[in-house]
């Protein structure tokens, strides 16, 4: 069966990392991202690579009107359709504390601006009958923190969002992975203090594989965040709010 996977924001290495894999295995690959000239190379290596499609498509986030053209190019391949979600910005909270109007963006990168798109594209996946999207979401948006607390709400929005996405569309046979990776090496954390257990971004694309193959609900990546997050989460507030993790 052929399936074609959309890729957004794929200019993180992340997404680079997971493009790739999906190549090796001969998947069709719809490289969506606002630098071209960045997207246009990793297009040819996976076409190199052997994807059955390699196409680069214009993507801004913050632009509804780049959605369609790229749901049109998908449905025009026979089989499946999925999709994968890399998209998000980090600004430090201190400059969105000097600047609130920084929160918009902030959100519209991260949650408003792939909601809306995965609400264009599940229709075309339920009348497909299958597929899987995949959101990237953080550990971040697991508990609001003193050094991140407007990119981790952004984060929990998503993550939400993609709880609901998974109980729409699983009536229809496809499936929503929500990932939830800890400190990753790529430019968002470049030059970051204080990172630790930082995964590189290989590792990160072969547990969502693994992770969609198995069909999960949720994946933590590396999965020790999983145990780690059950412990901040259990942080009782009162303590908590004194913290600086
Ligand atoms: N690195 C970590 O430790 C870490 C940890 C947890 C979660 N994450 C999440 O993992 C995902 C990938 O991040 P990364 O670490 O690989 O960092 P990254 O290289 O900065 O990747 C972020 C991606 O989002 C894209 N993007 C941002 N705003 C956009 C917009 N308005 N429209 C279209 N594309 C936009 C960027 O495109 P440009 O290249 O054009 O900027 C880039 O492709 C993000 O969702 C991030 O929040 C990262």
């Amino acid at each position: 069966m052929n399936e074609t996977w959309i890729i957004l924001g794929a200019t993180s290495s992340m997404a680079r990392a997971m493009a790739r894999r999906l190549a090796d295995d001969g998947k069709g690959l719809i490289l969506a991202a606002r630098d071209m000239k960045d997207v246009q190379a990793t297009a040819a290596d996976c076409a190199a690579r052997g994807a059955a499609l390699a196409e680069a498509v214009a993507f801004d986030a913050r632009d509804p009107k780049s959605f369609e053209a790229i749901i049109d190019r998908a449905a025009r391949e026979d089989g499946m359709v999925s999709c994968a979600v890399f998209v998000g910005s980090m600004p430090d909270q201190a400059d969105i504390s000097a600047d609130p109007s920084l929160v918009d963006g902030t959100v519209m990168d991260s949650f408003t601006g792939p909601a809306r798109f995965l609400e264009r594209l599940a229709p075309l996946m339920e009348e497909r009958g299958g597929g899987t999207v995949v959101g990237v979401g953080s550990v971040a948006g697991d508990r609001g923190r003193v050094g991140n607390y407007v990119y981790g709400a952004a984060k929990a929005g998503f993550h939400t969002y993609m709880s609901g996405l998974r109980n729409r569309l699983t009536r229809a046979g496809a499936h929503a992975v929500t990932v939830k990776p800890g400190f990753v090496d790529t430019a968002m954390t470049w030059g970051l203090e204080g990172m630790f257990l930082v995964a590189s971004p290989d590792d990160v694309a072969r547990d969502i594989l693994r992770g969609v193959e198995k069909k999960k609900n949720v994946v933590y990546t590396p999965f020790f965040w999983r145990y780690i997050m059950r412990i901040i989460k259990s942080v009782p507030e009162p303590i908590f709010k004194k913290l600086s993790i």
